[in-house]
């Protein structure tokens, strides 16, 4: 039985990972760092079938622990500050966890055992002011945060643990994925819920930022097994991951309405610019979430993952509105707003 140490488990990727292990036979470590409320939501139905362990990326130690006691054939570098406009009102930690992260697990790797496989969650973030267009495996960094800039120092220092001590190391650039755990903060999460909680009659607008930034999107769900697939071939290599299309996040709110019989009109522009449904505002733009630096359209060409991995997206644009849309539908029912709400 292969053991694989997952690191942001209790985040979105984690949970898809840890299930696709779990069904291709893996024992599965997942490590998490002490919080003060239980935050295992995402993996609930899978927890009795895991290994959950103690770490955090800040800690060097406790990442010596884990090795030592796990000693795993292949660990999935998930974790990480994720959330973009965080890295700016926090910008010391996302660089500590997000970038020097990366360096403290392959140090560990190199020290107990070199033989272990690493893959590091690299980001299209990392392009940025995209230098082409879709962007490519050779296409030029420029990051435009502190988090992609935390990236970029994870991506380098991945390769140069490859190429320096021979590590089996890789580097997957995803592109923007989502799904129904999508955290909230999150835009296409951010949609599904206020668009669910309307039709519900929660709630009767909510404020987004540039609606017109566009993004490749795919299903979470898909991405897992690029993630697999990149340590089980012969030499390691970097990816990209994507769908191939871009769409904006105007027309990610049209499609989230549509999926409730909700058609969207459009009505003025930039900061005036709202959205009505029968005549009656229920999008406003609010300049509180626009980003001092925006990445304005992220678009990746999977056609490397596809000849060598034999990796497709299977999941269209319109198939993740309509899922996760459902979901945040099923769930307000269910639960009601006030569980579901925080
Ligand atoms: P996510 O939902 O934000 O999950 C991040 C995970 O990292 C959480 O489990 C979080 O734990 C954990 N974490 C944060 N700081 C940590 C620390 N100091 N020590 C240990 N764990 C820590 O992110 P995601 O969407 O699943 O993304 C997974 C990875 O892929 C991230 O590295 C992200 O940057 C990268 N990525 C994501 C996308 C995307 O579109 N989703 C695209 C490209 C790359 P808590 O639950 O305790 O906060
Ligand atoms: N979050 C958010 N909230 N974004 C908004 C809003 C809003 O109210 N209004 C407009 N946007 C725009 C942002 O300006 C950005 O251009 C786009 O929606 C997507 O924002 P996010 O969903 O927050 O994701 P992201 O693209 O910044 O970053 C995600 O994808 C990266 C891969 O490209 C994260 O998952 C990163 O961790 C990941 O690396």
């Amino acid at each position: 039985m292969k053991r694989a140490l997952i690191t942001g488990l209790t985040g979105q990727d984690g949970s898809y990972l840890a299930k696709f292990l779990l069904d291709k036979g893996y024992k599965v470590y997942g490590m998490h760092r002490r919080t003060s409320m239980d935050i295992f939501e995402r993996v609930g139905d899978i927890k009795n079938r895991i290994q959950i362990v103690d770490g955090d990326l800040t800690d060097t130690a406790s990442l010596i622990r884990l090795l030592r006691e796990i000693n795993p054939d292949e660990i999935y570098n998930l974790a990480s500050q994720s959330f973009v406009p965080a890295s700016w009102t926090q910008p010391i930690s996302t660089g500590n966890i997000t970038g020097l992260g990366v360096l403290r697990i392959l140090e560990v790797i190199r020290l107990i055992n070199p033989k272990i496989k690493f893959y590091q969650a690299s980001s299209s973030e990392m392009f940025g002011k995209a230098q082409d267009n879709p962007q490519t495996e050779k296409t030029p960094f420029h990051p435009s945060n502190p988090y992609a800039i935390a990236k970029v120092y994870g991506y380098w220092i991945t390769k140069h643990y490859k190429e320096a001590y021979g590590i089996f190391a890789c580097n997957g650039i995803l592109f923007n994925h989502e799904s129904p755990t999508r955290g909230k903060q999150f835009v296409t999460r951010k949609i599904s819920h206020s668009v669910a909680k309307i039709k519900l009659g929660f709630q009767e607008c909510f404020e987004l930022g540039n609606l017109n930034a566009k993004r490749d999107w795919g299903f979470a769900g898909d991405y897992a097994e690029a993630m697999w697939l990149m340590l089980q071939q012969d030499k390691p290599d970097d990816y990209i991951i994507a769908t191939g299309e871009t769409h904006s996040v105007r027309e990610f709110v049209e499609e989230a309405f549509n999926v409730v019989d909700m058609p969207i009109m459009w009505e003025g522009e930039g900061m005036n610019e709202v959205g009505k449904y029968n005549g009656k505002i229920v999008i406003k733009v609010n300049p509180k979430f626009y980003r001092p630096v925006e990445v304005d359209c992220l678009l990746g060409n999977p056609e490397k993952a596809k000849r060598e991995l034999g990796w497709e997206p299977k999941t269209k644009f319109k198939e993740i509105a309509r899922m996760m849309v459902n979901y945040d539908i099923k769930r307000l029912g269910e639960k009601g707003l006030q569980a579901v709400d925080r």
